[in-house]
């Protein structure tokens, strides 16, 4: 679905801000109450994420049917020769998700393979790509044989991925300024490892709050439990939108 086919309501916006921005990971293992979370949060404007799990659950048919109704990044991370990845990325596309992503670590091989699967699509998506894992902190970093800051490695990582022309990365909110301040133009940011103030991190380490990423220049902010696990889902989601200074929305 191109984007100005997208739900018209939800274009609330502030400062240039608007609530596409925030991407909800649609983390569940039943179809059903994957779409039960998108039919309560879709008149809100967001956008929605298909990861591994919901992926394996409900397949390529899941996500085709969603991404006819909403913005839909499909992220499951190729990470494979740049044959592989390019034949994955194409099929991908041709899904109609509006973005998706790889991994930086493929190097600069697979990421120019992917980049060339998508060129010149009707409906191109975004493509991003994941540079160190929101869940890694310097220690285990360091485990797997990179020495150095996370900071250091995504924005090496985002420079090679800039050079193959891809649309962006997917870092932790920690790396968004620095990120900014050393790959110009119009290069995005999507980061996971959104929290708020007392909230459980569960596995993430390197987090912030929305507001925090917004004040940082971030681009997409993806959230995943702090909603799917909210007692009120759509309570949850109008405080991140508060929170990201989104003040009014279509609902
Ligand atoms: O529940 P939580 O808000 O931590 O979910 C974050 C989502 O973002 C999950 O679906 C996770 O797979 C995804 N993600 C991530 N770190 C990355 C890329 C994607 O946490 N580097």
């Amino acid at each position: 679905m191109t984007d100005n086919k997208k739900p018209k309501t939800g274009s609330g916006r502030r400062a240039g801000i608007s609530s596409k921005q925030l991407i909800i990971g649609l983390d569940y293992s039943e179809p059903g109450q994957a779409g039960e979370l998108v039919d309560l949060l879709a008149p809100l404007g967001v956008s929605f994420k298909v990861g591994l799990e919901l992926f394996l659950a409900g397949g390529p048919p899941l996500v085709k049917k969603l991404a006819g109704e909403s913005r839909v990044f499909l992220d499951l991370k190729f990470h494979d020769i740049p044959n592989t990845v390019a034949a994955a990325v194409r099929s991908a596309a041709s899904h109609g998700v509006w973005m998706l992503n790889v991994h930086a670590a493929g190097g600069r091989k697979m990421l120019t393979a992917a980049r060339e699967a998508v060129e010149g699509l009707p409906h191109k998506p975004l493509l991003l790509a994941v540079t160190v894992l929101t869940s890694m902190d310097d220690r285990e970093m360091a485990e797997t044989g990179c020495p150095g800051s996370a900071a250091d490695r995504v924005v090496r990582l985002a420079g090679l991925s800039r050079d193959c022309g891809l649309d962006g990365v997917v870092c932790s909110p920690l790396e968004v300024e620095p990120v900014k301040k050393n790959i110009k133009g119009s290069f995005i940011t999507v980061t996971p490892g959104i929290r708020g103030p007392g909230e459980d991190p569960g596995d993430q380490s390197r987090i912030a709050s929305p507001a925090q990423v917004i004040r940082a220049g971030g681009d997409y902010l993806v959230v995943g439990r702090p909603v799917t696990r909210a007692p009120d889902p759509l309570e949850a989601v109008r405080n991140i939108l508060a929170d990201m200074a989104i003040d009014r929305y279509g609902c």
